[in-house]
């Protein structure tokens, strides 16, 4: 266990220069990393490369997206892609943690990076083409350019958290190679006075099954439509940190970075792979108090390959962490059972995960 300071609560930045620095800065780098990943499951990330008027573009066409009626955005709706492209309707997703009740968000999907048509075919939903809107002006660009700017900081992060590890510095970056990275756009809808104060779940607390999570910066939208502070001080996204003797329910964090800076933070599969050096991150986005705020949020998922295989590196095993995460699963496997528990995926796509063809041996019974 790496040993952070748990009471001042101070999340560690990363400057992604220190990663191309001298040995000085590049050690520097490292341990924020260690200790923001080790006992926050979380990093804050400076020179990140994202542009902040890129962001305001990224919001503002997909604002006009989610203003638009909802018979139009259903036709970008793609159930039959797990939702893994295109638009995601409200009161769809579920937490695992939810028992069941919905997340009150409607969202977008789209992949920033290269589709490699081998992969298409043997995880046809979580590699398709992507879906785009062909009226909103600069939708697709602007989408695609965050995408890839996130991609680029979590490679490099990635990098670092390999050094920090003293792994081979390429060890993370090889494991996404080819992922089934995506970018998801967020709209957390606003709440009518009935609704306020009667449980509806904007995004209940969970995990990202994914390997790292890049979190540009949420907005709050006030009833008149012009960004806003949270409208109370415990509306918005929230982190939890790592339990600890003195606090075995974590620490609550706000998910906001300091100026200038992004969220970076560590999902299920590298946990898995760090067994549990590196924890991920649980959060969850509480609904306001007052009715008419909707949020608007960012996250890009960067994925291992789908034939990595999802178990603890030689490093990392022993005992506990082999008993911890077994069996050892591949990744596109995971991302399959996941997308199912979590309701994007239906009940029957786990039919997939074992052999099909018993029909064919009924059928010579039958004709023998
Ligand atoms: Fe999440």
């Amino acid at each position: 266990m790496i040993a952070g300071d748990m009471s001042a609560l101070s999340i560690p930045t990363v400057d992604l220069d220190d990663l191309r620095g001298d040995d000085e800065a590049r050690a520097r780098a490292a341990a924020a990393i260690r200790e923001g990943f080790g006992a926050f499951g979380l990093v804050y990330v400076r020179n990140h490369g994202i542009d902040p008027a890129l962001l305001d573009r990224y919001y503002d066409v997909f604002t006009q997206l989610t203003s638009r009626a909802e018979a139009d955005k259903r036709r970008l709706a793609r159930p039959d892609l797990w939702y893994q492209r295109g638009w995601t309707p409200p009161n769809t997703e579920q937490a695992v943690a939810a028992g069941g009740q919905p997340d009150f968000k409607e969202c977008y999907f789209a992949s920033p990076t290269a589709i490699d048509a081998e992969l298409q075919a043997q995880y046809p939903e979580i590699y398709a083409e992507n879906v785009w809107p062909t009226d909103i002006a600069g939708f697709e660009e602007t989408y695609l350019a965050l995408g890839a700017a996130l991609h680029r900081a979590g490679s490099a992060l990635l990098t670092g958290a390999a050094v920090a590890l003293s792994l081979e510095a390429d060890r993370f970056t090889r494991l996404i190679e080819g992922g089934p990275h995506i970018t998801r756009a967020l709209r957390y809808i606003p709440l009518n006075e009935a609704q306020v104060g009667g449980g509806i779940l904007w995004g209940e607390e969970h995990t990202d099954f994914n390997l790292l999570t890049l979190l540009p910066g949420g907005r709050f939208i006030d009833p008149s439509g012009a960004r806003c502070p949270p409208p109370d001080p415990e509306s918005g996204l929230y982190l939890r940190t790592r339990a600890t003797a003195a606090d075995p329910a974590g620490r609550k964090v706000r998910g906001a970075a300091p100026a200038g800076c992004i969220v970076a933070q560590v999902g299920q599969q590298l946990e898995i792979v760090t067994g549990g050096t590196f924890l991920a991150t649980p959060h969850v986005i509480t609904a306001p108090k007052a009715p008419g705020y909707s949020r608007l949020s960012c996250a890009h998922f960067v994925h291992a390959h789908p034939h990595a295989t999802l178990f603890p590196f030689t490093e990392f095993r022993n005992p506990e962490t082999v008993r911890a995460y077994s069996p050892p699963v591949l990744a596109g496997t995971y991302d399959l059972k996941t997308l199912v528990d979590i309701a994007l995926a239906p009940k029957t796509a786990l039919d997939l995960l074992g052999y099909r063809h018993y029909d064919r041996l009924n059928h010579q019974r039958t004709v023998g």
